[in-house]
């Protein structure tokens, strides 16, 4: 598929099969997160893949702990694939992947989420590519705070001062791949004078 075709063909995927991705091909998608376009040359994120389903559960389990669904009243995010926005029921922030990765970035500095954001949408796109099906989520550092997050990050050797920035969801889609979102393109303009 043409890099174009493919960008427009992803989604965010919210329904995953039990199937795990093969170790092989999460190397590569950690990879392709590796050599995003990084602040000042200096590659400072850490990427931490947690290729297990039980983890991943209680790790989503504990994403949602904290959302604050009453500000959000009104949103509504995807028809086929509700998010947690639409549907009260989900407990899981991660919808089940039964892999995650975790962009860690330091607190301190300016380009931490930028650097982290173009880091997780290359591996989107390497997944999307290796035809897995993936999704970013948000409130990485709140998922952490608690004791159980905390045991996490010392043994994954996280140093002091980085914050998880956002997570990566990888899996296969459990039914059918939902078709292409369609963009507000009027957002776009080319001015030549
Ligand atoms: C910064 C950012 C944060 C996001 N956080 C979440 C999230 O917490 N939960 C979720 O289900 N989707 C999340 N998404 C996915 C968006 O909802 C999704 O990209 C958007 O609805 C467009 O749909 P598409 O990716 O299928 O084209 C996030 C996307 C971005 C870029």
């Amino acid at each position: 598929m043409e890099l174009l075709d493919l960008m427009k063909y992803r989604r965010s995927i919210r329904k995953y099969s039990d199937q795990q991705i093969s170790k092989e091909n999460l190397q590569r998608i950690l990879e392709a997160g590796a050599y995003a376009p990084n602040a000042g040359g200096c590659q400072r994120s850490i990427i931490v893949a947690v290729h297990n389903q039980e983890l991943t559960e209680k790790i989503g389990i504990l994403n949602l702990a904290k959302f604050d669904r009453s500000n959000l009243l009104g949103s509504y995010v995807s028809k086929e694939q509700p998010s947690i926005i639409d549907d009260k029921s989900i407990k899981n922030g991660f919808y089940n992947a039964p892999t995650v990765c975790i962009i860690f970035t330091p607190r301190n500095f300016l380009y931490g989420v930028p650097d982290a954001f173009c880091c997780a949408e290359n591996m989107v796109l390497e997944a999307t590519n290796l035809k897995i099906s993936s999704c970013m989520v948000a409130r990485a550092e709140e998922t952490f705070d608690n004791d159980f997050g905390r045991e996490l990050l010392k043994k994954w050797d996280i140093p002091d001062g980085f914050v998880a920035r956002c997570f990566v969801l990888l899996g296969y889609c459990n039914g059918e791949y939902p078709k292409g979102k369609s963009r507000k393109i009027e957002r776009i303009k080319i001015i030549e004078e």
